[in-house]
């Protein structure tokens, strides 16, 4: 169930201890050995264990190399995640860009960052997906290596599901909102689908700071 509410609930439900990501042991078995399997991924994160972020350089939706530390002094909104995703995605970038809005002129002192986790289908098609949202979203693809590196230094679990009809497949991923502080550092993550209201009042908080 790939980017599902059903996903996202079993997310919350692993907050609470509920740890029930039986189908994410088949899943870890398919992927390269680099990436730990999304449970031990979500209990790092969850649990606060290592690091979160860290510098990158990717490729922006313009063809232009973006640097984390160009974002300084801002606080950046990261979310992981695909253009054919069809629910959760949009949803929650739709209330990233809720937020923003909501926010005025403050929104000034927020970078929103969309770094696929599908960069094969998304790079041709990352400027026209990312202008459908806010319009100081910035999105970000590489080679498949690249984005490995910077999802794992996020615990961003992602793995490519099978092949279905035609070429088409989907990606099953966390889709958890971070929240990354002015000088690059880690201040947390907001759980997928939290509303644009609750967003709003989060990222006020970080900006009063
Ligand atoms: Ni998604």
């Amino acid at each position: 169930m790939p980017c599902s509410r059903a996903k996202a609930w079993l997310l919350i439900a692993s907050l609470f201890g509920v740890i029930l990501f039986s189908n994410d042991f088949a899943a870890a078995e398919e992927q390269p050995p680099e990436q730990a399997s999304a449970a031990q991924m979500m209990d790092d994160l969850m649990y606060g264990r290592g690091t979160v972020g860290g510098p990158f350089t990717l490729t922006d939706q313009t063809g232009r190399k973006r640097s984390d530390s160009e974002f300084r002094g801002k606080l950046m909104v990261v979310y992981f995640g695909y253009t054919y995703c069809p629910d959760v995605c949009p949803a929650d970038l739709m209330a990233i860009t809720q937020a923003l809005d909501a926010l005025g002129p403050a929104a000034e002192g927020i970078q929103p960052i969309f770094i696929t986790v599908d960069p094969e289908r998304d790079s041709r098609v990352l400027a026209d997906y990312v202008a459908a949202f806010h319009r100081s979203l910035v999105g970000l693809t590489g080679s498949p290596e690249e984005i490995r590196k910077v999802a794992n230094a996020y615990k961003a679990f992602y793995a490519k599901g099978p092949i279905e009809r035609g070429a088409e497949y989907s990606i099953d991923h966390a889709g958890v909102i971070y929240l990354m502080g002015r000088a690059g550092e880690y201040l947390g993550f907001m759980p997928p689908q939290t509303s644009p209201d609750r967003l709003t009042e989060v990222l006020r908080k970080y900006l009063a700071k």
